[in-house]
């Protein structure tokens, strides 16, 4: 039997198929057309992209099958918060705002101020944040009323192309976390919330728990993919959930760090656990009666990105002249120097930062600068700065009473050795890196597995499919060495922040220009 997991990811589509031994027998990617942002801080994409974008994929994969009448399940994630709005026939109201769209600043105030923050905090576990979709789905009624009044559907991306496949309005208990208008700790929709935006009960797809069957491949749907009219398709999860699912983070205790572009730590829970700050994010789990906390840190692969894109120039020479991936080339570099980087740091706050601060203003920077430094401590306070703000995120959660024994490491952070044992002897806890990390779309395939009956359970499809490949244990002095070090680096943001606030109004200029 095989199953199939398609991730909706923002540059993207991806569907992979998975045998019972968790072998990947197939797997192709179909792109998006580039984000559209007409004005600063807009960020949309069509949901018929997707569609095209995962039927491409879908019959890519489908290709390389030997044998597609085996496809048991199919299981959908993707990129969370963002809004697909369908009139009465399933018609597409307009483009989507999606997860890194920041326009709904004056949606999240009015919001805040008429249901108020704590209400909010009590009804849906999180604060609002301008990315959520409910303020999206406020930008919508305020500035596309026209639009809006036709409006009979909301759809997060993954569970669009559910419908298309379908014909279900369904989601997942995680992805529908991250609306703000879901009721966290009882997994279903929040009655409170949605009065609230007077939205009715039928506007929000059905919530479902990651592994439930939603509904089954239609014969249109068969018609347009080349898959098989009465293939299950179940709930699924947002890419983070899914991801998590595909790292084996299926039980409580378990946590992982994903360095990408942002860094998330994640970590599983037996009962819901949030931040009275809102720092971090409290979701439901993919695993049934399961939930998670996840920090963010906006700038993580992206700071070493920079880095290599502005001052990693001989890096990038050796890697055209064909010696190797730059990024191994700067950890080479990194470790040529001590610990600590002889007291340089490095704030990673590129792209403003979410966990633990959730400001956009802050910015990033060297501090600790003296003329024995070279580009390797500079390279060096960038791995170790984007791990301390990932440290950040796990210090709120040992706060609420959580203490991961092992940290699952995927992404560009998993990817060389040395950033590997950077984040054990950061974090002070066991790493270990799995023999293969295939992301998101993979953890939807498990869960597909574990829904249809594959498995007898999703710890079973975890245990059967994923093996740790390597284990890195903290070194006791160095681990005492970089508290020390992040007690001044917590330090730093605190003290510019008002910094921060004055460059902005520097660059917003004098006042009325
Ligand atoms: C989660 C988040 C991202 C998006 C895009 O809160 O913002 O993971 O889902 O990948």
């Amino acid at each position: 039997m095989l199953w199939m997991g398609i991730d909706v990811g923002t540059g993207g589509t991806r569907a992979l198929v998975i045998n019972l031994k968790g072998e990947v027998v197939a797997s192709a990617s179909r792109p998006h057309p580039e984000i559209s942002m007409p004005r600063p801080l807009w960020a949309e994409q069509w949901a018929g992209d997707w569609w095209s974008a995962a039927k491409a994929a879908i019959q890519a994969v489908l290709a390389e099958l030997d044998t597609p009448s085996a496809l048991a399940g199919i299981g959908l994630t993707g990129q969370m918060h963002g809004v697909a709005l369908l009139d009465e026939r399933g018609e597409i109201l307009g483009p989507s705002l999606i997860w890194c769209d920041q326009r709904t600043q004056p949606q999240v105030d009015e919001l805040n101020q008429k249901i108020g923050p704590e209400r909010i905090l009590r009804n849906t576990a999180n604060p609002l944040l301008t990315g959520f979709s409910a303020p999206k789905i406020r930008w919508e009624q305020q500035q596309r009323p026209a639009e809006f009044a036709r409006a009979r559907h909301f759809l997060l991306p993954k569970d669009y192309i559910r419908f298309q496949l379908t014909g279900e309005y369904a989601t997942d208990v995680a992805d529908a976390s991250g609306t703000g208008l879901f009721d966290v700790l009882g997994r279903r929709w929040s009655a409170e919330m949605l009065a609230a935006l007077e939205l009715r009960e039928s506007f929000v797809p059905r919530a479902f728990e990651g592994p439930e069957i939603t509904g089954h491949v239609h014969a249109a749907a068969a018609a347009a993919t080349g898959l098989r009219a009465g293939i299950p398709v179940i709930a699924g999860g947002g890419d983070q959930a899914a991801g998590a699912i595909g790292s084996g983070l299926v039980e409580p205790g378990l946590a992982s760090s994903t360095i990408g572009t942002s860094g998330v730590v994640f970590a599983v829970t037996d009962q819901p656990r949030a931040d009275a700050h809102g720092r971090i994010h409290t979701f439901c789990h993919s695993v049934p009666g399961q939930w998670h906390v996840m920090g963010v840190t906006q700038g993580a692969g992206l700071s070493l990105r920079w880095f290599r894109d502005q001052l990693g120039g001989p890096e990038r020479q050796a890697e055209i002249a064909g010696g190797g991936d730059a990024y191994d080339h700067l950890a080479k570099l990194a470790a040529t120097t001590p610990p600590g980087a002889q007291g340089l740091f490095f704030l990673p706050y590129l792209m403003g930062e979410r966990a633990p601060h959730l400001d956009p203003l802050a910015r990033g920077g060297w501090i600790g600068l003296t003329a024995a430094h070279t580009r390797a401590h500079l390279a060096r306070a960038v791995f170790e700065g984007v791990t301390f703000s990932l440290r950040d995120s796990l210090a709120i959660f040992r706060e609420l009473g959580l203490e991961p024994t092992e940290i699952r490491l995927s992404g560009g952070g998993a990817r060389s050795s040395f950033w590997a044992a950077l984040q054990a002897d950061i974090f002070g806890v066991t790493c270990t890196r799995l023999s293969h990390t295939e992301g998101a779309a993979y953890g939807a395939a498990l869960l597909a597995m574990a829904g249809t009956g594959g498995t007898a359970s999703l710890a079973a499809a975890a245990a059967n499919c994923l093996r740790i490949a390597d284990s890195f244990t903290p070194d006791a002095q160095r681990a005492a060495d970089y508290t020390r070090r992040h007690q001044v680096y917590r330090e730093l943001y605190p003290r510019l922040r008002e910094t921060y606030r004055a460059i902005a109004a520097l660059e917003a200029g004098p006042a009325g220009s």
